[in-house]
This record gives C-alpha cells, structure tokens and sequence, in this order.
C-alpha cells in the first residue's frame, strides 16, 4: 500500500513537471497568431515585415529577419513585447501566457 502511494505520488509529480516542461518550452502559436494579428500586425504586418500601415512611420522591425530571431532569446522577446521599446508600446493587457503564444507566433514569422 505504501509503495503504491509513493508511485501514485511519483507520477502526479513527474505528470506536473511535465506540465511545467511544455509551458517552459514555449507558447502555443497558433493562439499567438490571433493575439499577432490583434495587438502587432497594425505595426509589423499581418505577415511580420514592418509594413503595418501604424508601423512604416515608426520604422518597425521586421519580424520575418532571422538575424533579429538570432539576435533575441525568447525572454528577451517577451520582455519586448512586455515593455515595449522606444517607439514600440508595452502591452499590460497580455498576461505571460498570452506572450509566451506571441513569441512562438512571431517564431513562425522568421524567413
Ligand atoms: C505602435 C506600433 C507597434 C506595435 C503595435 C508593436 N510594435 Fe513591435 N516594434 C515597433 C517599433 C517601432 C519597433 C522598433 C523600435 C522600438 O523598439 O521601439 C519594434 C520592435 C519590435 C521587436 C524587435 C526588438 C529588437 O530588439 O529588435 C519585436 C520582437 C517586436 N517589436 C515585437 C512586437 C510584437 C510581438 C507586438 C505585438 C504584441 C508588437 N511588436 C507591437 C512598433 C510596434
């Protein structure tokens, strides 16, 4: 009976650092295509090439360029997307989830 609470207990554990793992690994990205479109295509384009029409004129970055997906980590995107940049607004209204599915959207976006 003992043992088979502890490899009840071990499961549930080993069942919940795998939850942990998956939410560590990234966010979902098709959830972050609809969040793109809504909060960042304005400025960087529905497919992430700056040429939002808010964003011509602020000069937004091109998301499709792999030297700016090498250049950021996935931490330092999302505390981008957090805080915004010098010309770029922050976003209060995404939570880290909601960011997290960003990030991976944007991801996709690399040419
Ligand atoms: C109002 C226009 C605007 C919106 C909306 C906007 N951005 Fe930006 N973004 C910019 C501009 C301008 C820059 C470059 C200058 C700066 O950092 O302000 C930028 C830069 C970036 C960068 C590059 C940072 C770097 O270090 O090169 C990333 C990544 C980014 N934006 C992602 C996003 C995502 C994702 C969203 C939506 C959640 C978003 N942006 C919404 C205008 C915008």
């Amino acid at each position: 009976m003992k043992a088979t609470l502890g490899l009840a207990t071990m499961a549930m554990v080993a069942a919940s650092m795998l939850a942990v793992g998956c939410g560590k690994k990234g966010g979902n990205a098709q959830n972050g295509a609809s969040l793109y479109q809504a909060h960042c295509a304005s400025c960087h384009g529905t497919s992430g090439l700056g040429d939002g029409p808010a964003g011509v004129p602020l000069g937004a970055t091109n998301l499709t360029d792999p030297a700016m997906h090498a250049r950021l980590t996935d931490e330092q995107m999302a505390e981008r997307i957090r805080k915004g940049g010098t010309k770029m607004p922050p976003n209060p209204a995404l939570d880290d989830r909601q960011i997290a599915d960003v990030v991976a959207h944007v991801r996709t976006l690399r040419r």
